[in-house]
């Protein structure tokens, strides 16, 4: 019987399925239901020092449907980090680690470009007793305003700065999440590592207008007439993320081996999951997946990758972790791989009357 139980980071995982940092991760409310559920983690909702900063506006979703009008494949967001105070929330996060203390609690941490605001905040939730940190270098709308977010996470340099902050002042594990809106994520996510980060999270959302409306020429998500471009998640991402995914996990396998990466973006079963472990992920999380279906979807996400472990005979996840990242080669290695598999057909064909003689001396070469 294959096991789905992984250790990453030294955090002990029932399961690779973790909720990934947004609204079902937001209080202590919904994180117990998630860890009730059979989730083995949850990054929670991302918080800083001052939230009385955080200002969010209403409507902030925008969807995109599937031809049949019902299914939802694309999700735009203008939500900011977590509006709630960081008292509460290190109140909550004490509670969630005194109700469940075998499951692993992540705080997704942003902050300003300033030393003592990321050490503060490391601090202070390593003392209300999270296990591990995922920094959030990647929100694409309202926080680049404030220089945080994906403006520090599309500036290496900057990275490498803030990484080396983080890693001088925490105990506890660091994934450092990454945003897609780049042209190589290989590059911020190598400075987080050179920088000492145990792990990669990838991917934040993809900065998107989701939709005009054709009535009002109003694009949307409309917040009193207007709307600012937001981030993309759900099924629509996930081919760019496995991409990125692949990208990553190969940077890791030639130059960090033993780093870890967090797969994200688009994941809603477990046959989706057995994808981005295929391509180098030790953990998946999923964050519209839950918004859409709920925290039941832990069960069938289970179901299917043990049921998808079987079919193999992998006993662990460690069996399958970046099997399938050897198969990626150049497009040249693609026409060249291609031109001699139509050679040895040729020649080991079928004998055929009309090219009987061309056979024969193909056999002789
Ligand atoms: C409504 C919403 C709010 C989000 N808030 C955060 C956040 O506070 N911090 C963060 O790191 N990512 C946030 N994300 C990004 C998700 O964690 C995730 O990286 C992204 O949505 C792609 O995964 P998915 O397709 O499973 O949603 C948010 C996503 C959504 C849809």
């Amino acid at each position: 019987m294959p096991t789905l139980a992984t250790t990453v980071d030294g955090l002990k995982l029932p399961n690779p399925f973790l909720i990934a940092s947004g609204p079902p991760g937001t209080n202590f409310n919904v994180i117990s239901r998630a860890f009730r559920e059979g989730w083995g983690g949850v990054v929670a909702k991302t918080v800083s020092l001052d939230a009385s900063k955080v200002i969010n506006v209403s409507p902030r979703y925008g969807k995109l449907h599937a031809a049949d009008g019902r299914e939802v494949v694309g999700w735009e967001n203008i939500e900011l980090i977590s509006d709630r105070p960081l008292e509460i929330w290190l109140e909550e996060f004490k509670k969630c680690k005194d109700a469940f203390p075998d499951r692993i609690l992540i705080a997704s941490i942003m902050e300003e470009y300033r030393r003592d605001a990321w050490v503060e905040i490391i601090e202070r939730c390593e003392a209300a007793g999270v296990d591990g940190f995922e920094l959030n270098f990647s929100c694409p709308h309202g926080l680049p305003e404030r220089k945080m977010g994906s403006a520090m996470g599309e500036n290496p340099d900057i990275l490498s700065e803030v990484c080396s902050w983080v890693m001088a002042a925490a105990k506890k594990p660091v994934w450092a999440k990454m945003t897609p809106n780049v042209t190589h994520i290989e590059s911020p996510a190598r400075a987080s590592l050179a920088s000492g980060c145990h792990g990669i999270s990838a991917i934040n959302t993809i900065r998107s207008v989701i939709a005009v409306n054709l009535d009002t020429l109003r694009p949307e998500p409309t917040v009193e007439g207007y709307t600012t471009p937001g981030g993309y998640s759900s099924k629509a991402i996930r081919p760019i993320a496995l991409r990125m995914c692949m990208e990553i996990a190969t940077m890791i396998r030639n130059e960090f081996p033993g780093r870890t990466l967090s797969g994200i973006g688009g994941i809603e079963s477990g046959h989706d999951a057995a994808q981005f472990i295929l391509l180098g992920s030790d953990t998946v999380q999923v964050c519209t997946g839950v918004l859409k279906h709920g925290y039941e979807l832990i069960h069938s996400m289970k179901e299917e990758l043990l049921a998808f472990m079987e079919k193999h005979g992998f006993e662990t996840l460690e069996d399958f972790k970046g099997k399938s990242l050897q198969y990626f080669t150049t497009h040249a290695e693609l026409v060249r791989l291609q031109r001699e598999a139509k050679k040895k057909a040729e020649t080991d064909g079928d004998w055929k009357s009309e090219t009987f003689v061309a056979q024969s001396h193909a056999l002789s070469r």
